[in-house]
């Protein structure tokens, strides 16, 4: 649907950032840098479970989908690696990623229970996700408005990425003749599942912060509301996005959003070099 090219963000991250660079709001911060913490585990999983499902014997790949997953593996590796050196930074600032030693369980337990096109379901669910996130991040910039550069790029960077491979797992899933049915399901686990890890490291966050204290406690709802709930907030483009995602018809590209895809891509080329 369209070309996929691995690029290098041109971040220089030995200068740090501010623990509420958003804004300088906590509650919109904290979304983004609990969202960080778990992308190196989750990436890998994702490109562990994508080769592992087109190396199955058997399995013919149309040439466009190899050259997609090749692709698609150098973009998550390149991710993993900037978002280590964000999360490198989180944790000079005193945070901690509290759900790491859960997630190696769980990817240890998928291992051993289920099937390469199984997992290939759940990273399917996950990749849905950060699409529809990476659409929310591409169609509203403002949210970045008062943000340091190095933020709007590696969220720019990360967004444009994951919108522009989004149908490779799906497309890898239909071609190993993976099942509605275990989409749907594995979709519902990977809902649960995701927001206990993300609740989990996010409050984690707010509480190093002092914002659950009791005086700074209505501020902090306040402006996790707003950023969640509040009008064209996050929680409404999820909620309404994530549920296409059960239709038996559904596919990534049948919401075409590659006009604000190119148009960041544009705007940023000086900021980024290709990889591929
Ligand atoms: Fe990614
Ligand atoms: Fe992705």
């Amino acid at each position: 649907m369209t070309h996929i090219t691995a690029r290098i963000p041109l971040i220089d991250w030995s200068k740090g950032f501010d623990r509420h660079w958003n804004n300088n709001n906590p509650a919109s911060s904290h979304v983004f840098n609990a969202l960080s913490f778990v992308f190196p585990q989750g990436e890998r999983f994702f490109i562990k479970a994508a080769t592992e499902v087109s190396r199955q014997e058997g399995l013919v790949l149309s040439p466009e989908l190899a050259v997609d997953i090749k692709a698609f593996v150098m973009q998550e590796a390149m991710h993993t690696k900037h978002h280590q050196h964000y999360n490198e930074n989180l944790e000079r600032l005193g945070y901690k990623n509290v759900a790491y030693n859960y997630i190696e369980w769980l990817e240890k337990e998928s291992d051993k229970h289920l099937r390469p096109i199984q997992k290939l379901a759940f990273v399917c669910a996950y990749e849905h996700f950060t699409a529809v996130l990476g659409n929310y991040v591409l169609k509203h910039p403002e949210v970045f408005k008062a943000s340091p550069q190095t933020m709007k790029l590696i969220w720019g960077w990360h967004a444009a990425e994951e919108t522009e491979h989004k149908a490779v797992c799906f497309d890898l899933y239909q071609a190993a003749g993976g099942k509605w049915l275990w989409r749907i399901f594995s979709f519902a686990i990977v809902g649960l599942e995701f927001s206990m890890i993300f609740t989990r490291i996010y409050l984690n966050m707010l509480w190093r912060d002092g914002c659950l204290n009791l005086t700074r406690l209505p501020k902090t709802l306040f402006q996790a509301t707003r950023f969640f709930w509040g009008i064209g907030g996050v929680g409404w483009h999820v909620v309404i996005h994530g549920i296409r995602y059960l239709s038996p018809w559904f596919h990534p590209w049948n919401m075409d959003n590659r006009q604000v895809l190119d148009q960041w891509l544009v705007e940023n080329h000086d900021k980024l070099s290709k990889l591929s």
